[in-house]
């Protein structure tokens, strides 16, 4: 009901968009990346609200995290920390994981 970190960042140090072959929804994940660490995140998504709550999620996980260990953070332990997602909904917290590993490797491309 209350999503964090909706929105965009400018000037990010990587952005990452990635679709949902499933339902044709859309992730983007914007990031400011400051010795390696994760100091900003922000997302958009044209999703549902299991989408949207992954995401919300997901940039609580990793915030003030490595990148390095951002990237292996899993759509499992996305739907862990949301209390669990119903199995026909697990493929919306792919997204989340899918946007944030696009959004670093974007990161790493840049630098
Ligand atoms: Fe498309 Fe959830 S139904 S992301």
């Amino acid at each position: 009901m209350h999503p964090r970190n909706v929105g965009i960042i400018e000037d990010a140090d990587g952005v990452g968009e990635v679709g949902n072959a499933k339902c044709g929804d859309i992730m983007k994940m914007y990031l400011k990346i400051e010795d390696s660490v994760i100091t900003d995140v922000k997302f958009e998504t044209f999703g549902c609200a299991s989408a949207i709550a992954s995401n919300s999620m997901t940039t609580e996980l990793i915030k003030e995290q490595k990148a390095e260990d951002a990237m292996t953070l899993t759509n499992k332990a996305v739907a862990e920390a949301l209390d669990g997602l119903p199995d026909y909904k697990m493929h919306c917290s792919v997204l989340a994981e899918e946007a944030i590993q696009a959004a670093i490797e974007d990161y790493h491309k840049k630098k």
